[in-house]
């Protein structure tokens, strides 16, 4: 983490959660998490759709300093996409920051690098932060195209997008063999690839952009890994997955500078 970089810790709770025990999850994490702890660090809680509501009334009315996010949104403003949200539902419910291109949703649901494209400027028009999703698959990895298929990926997700909108954004480097395995990347190649795609953004956007970018690493991250993987200079946050459905490991995970290396 460079000293110039906030760091943000963002919980992805996945399908995960009705919005009786979203309530009590965020409730429970308030308690745990202090104010020098959000003096230093950005926490994003990203429920599903039908907690939203539930969640930013408790943020609201309880003055919890957490940001609200979602995890996924449609490109389009509004019109006949069945069982999709538009961004501007979620900026009008004050969700902050939105997950695009979440490898869940690239895999399983076929998501194309040209539709994350248009999520993650469909996203920046209604004032929100895209958290851009990015990382190679073991295969890929172990045929040396990591790097790769990373560039395209970003490169594909940052078209159009001005270098001024990409400075304020959020890079999530997710390998997809670390997501829900236990199995994380060690931070030596966590952070290598952190400062790779440090160095894509600095290709496509500018070096201005690519020093304030801020570039989350996630897969399986823990309260045991959670210090040394921010101790890396290019890695400024953690997408966590798992470990964001308990207050007290998330709550640790937040605390990663009150843990011993
Ligand atoms: P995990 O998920 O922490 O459970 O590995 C991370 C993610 O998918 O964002």
């Amino acid at each position: 983490m460079a000293a110039n970089r906030r760091p943000i810790i963002s919980g992805n709770w996945k399908m995960n959660l009705n919005h009786f025990e979203a309530l009590k999850l965020v409730q429970e994490l308030s308690y745990e998490v202090t104010r020098d702890d959000v003096d230093a660090v950005d926490i994003s809680v990203h429920p599903p759709f039908t907690d939203l509501r539930t969640v930013q009334t408790t943020l609201d009315s309880d003055k919890i300093p957490f940001f609200l996010g979602a995890q996924h949104c449609h490109s389009e403003a509004s019109g006949a996409f069945t069982g999709e949200v538009a961004p501007s539902m979620l900026a009008k419910l004050g969700v902050r920051f939105v997950i695009a291109g979440h490898s869940e949703r690239r895999e399983i649901f076929g998501e194309s690098d040209e539709l994350v494209n248009a999520k993650v400027r469909a996203i920046l028009a209604n004032d929100m932060t895209p958290i851009l999703c990015v990382g190679e698959t073991l295969e890929e990895r172990q045929a040396g195209d990591a790097e790769t298929k990373v560039e395209a990926q970003l490169k594909a997700g940052l078209a159009r997008v001005k270098a001024e909108q990409v400075a304020d954004m959020v890079i999530a480097y997710e390998p997809i063999w670390a997501i829900g395995t236990g199995q994380t990347a060690s931070a030596d190649d966590a952070q290598a690839m952190c400062a790779y795609v440090r160095s894509v953004v600095a290709d496509k956007s500018g070096t201005d952009a690519a020093d304030m970018v801020r570039v989350q690493y996630g897969g399986s991250v823990k309260p045991i890994n959670a210090a040394e993987l921010m101790s890396q200079p290019d890695i400024d946050g953690a997408l966590v997955g798992g470990a964001s459905l308990e207050a007290a490991s998330f709550a640790r995970i937040i605390q990663f500078r009150l843990h011993d290396l």
